[in-house]
């Protein structure tokens, strides 16, 4: 199978998202001609080193790249300030010096933290993404978001930082638990959703085959990261279309708050139910016909995966009580919700003036199930 290589053009900022199986082993000559001088500093985190940390640092050594690895606790905690200190103190100590390059190896909450960390140390330093999670290499490894976690929300401190590479070892996703399989395939659906029918109408006959077949999972995984890239090239900082991408977000995020950001319900999870809903509320709204939330419903059912609040374990508080967790998201423009909608399967937008009492309304009924 070939590497599929995925332009991400921002002017100085440019880089490639090279997509395609053993990246992993090839990670130091892929890395080399990026290198001012044959050293790398590593942060990975204790899910992913055991599988696959001795396969990169043998690569780097392969190649002459002299790389040490910094192994922090998996899990969302360890994007927090605590860490985020750990881990820029670690690299200083490394001698990662302003030309140098960091890797961050690991899932969304390793790109993120060490990518912040790239961001700020030395005044920016150069960084290298390889996501080893599907959610990661389809979403939060490309387009320069980077940032922690603090106690008043989720990434409400971070910075935009373009890494220098990314490399989507479509191997490693062999290795992730069905459950997160899933959850990152939250975000890929999520793609077709926004934007591109067609794609979801692939997804709709071929997507039960990706945990098995490596060629519709490369597709797959390039499709997503092209759309990606493709939003992110005309709206970098999020100023208009990159908006686009929180389909499904604020709902999610609002359940997230509600379940404690943990294995109750997985960022992905939250995705998937808030499309759900956001294509309800949209039909809801007269924006879209019934067929289009009930083809949504239907396609992450056929997948196994979780659609209704009901699949939510334990308790959740009222639809009031939602509403007011999202209006704590950082997306709220001027007092006022902003939802991603739909007029159909592939076509979001972004609307300003949803009326609150549909929400209401909205969450009520789901809460009922
Ligand atoms: N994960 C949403 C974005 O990158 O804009």
């Amino acid at each position: 199978m070939t590497v599929d290589v995925v332009p991400v053009a921002l002017g100085a900022r440019s880089y490639e998202v090279r997509i395609g199986p053993g990246l992993i082993d090839r990670a130091g000559a892929e890395v080399l001609p990026f290198l001012k001088r044959r050293k790398v500093a590593v942060v990975t985190d204790e899910t992913v080193a055991p599988l696959h940390l001795d396969r990169l640092m043998a690569s780097f050594a392969s190649q002459g790249i002299s790389a040490t690895a910094l192994t922090l606790p998996a899990g969302e905690g360890t994007k927090s300030w605590t860490y985020f200190a750990q881990a820029t103190e670690w690299l200083l100590e490394q001698k990662i010096e302003r030309r140098d390059i960091v890797v961050a190896f690991g899932g969304g909450v390793i790109g993120d933290l060490i990518g912040f960390a790239a961001a700020v140390m030395r005044r920016g330093v150069r960084f290298v993404q390889i996501p080893t999670s599907l959610l990661a290499q389809v979403d939060s490894s490309v387009g320069g978001k980077t940032g922690i976690n603090t106690a008043q929300g989720k990434n409400l401190v971070g910075a935009f930082h373009q890494p220098t590479l990314v490399l989507a070892d479509i191997d490693v996703l062999n290795t992730l638990t069905t459950r997160d399989f899933l959850a990152g395939y939250g975000e890929v659906v999520k793609y077709g959703l926004l934007g591109d029918a067609g794609f979801f109408d692939w997804l709709e006959v071929n997507a039960t085959d990706l945990s098995s077949d490596q060629a519709k999972r490369q597709f797959a995984v390039r499709r997503a990261v092209e759309m990606k890239a493709g939003i992110v090239e005309r709206d970098e900082t999020e100023e208009g279309e990159r908006a686009l991408l929180n389909l499904g977000h604020t709902f999610c995020h609002a359940l997230e708050k509600a379940t404690g950001y943990g294995d109750r319900l997985l960022h992905g999870e939250g995705v998937a139910i808030g499309c759900a809903l956001a294509f309800e509320l949209s039909q809801r709204l007269g924006l879209c016909s019934q067929e289009a939330p009930s083809r949504v419903r239907a396609h992450l059912r056929a997948m196994g995966m979780r659609v209704d609040l009901a699949d939510i374990p334990g308790d959740l508080p009222g639809a009031e009580a939602l509403v007011a967790l999202m209006g704590q998201d950082k997306k709220v423009v001027d007092g006022k919700l902003r939802f991603i909608l739909a007029r159909g399967i592939g076509e979001a937008f972004v609307a300003e003036d949803v009326p609150p009492e549909a929400v209401l309304t909205l969450l009520r009924d789901a809460l009922r199930g």
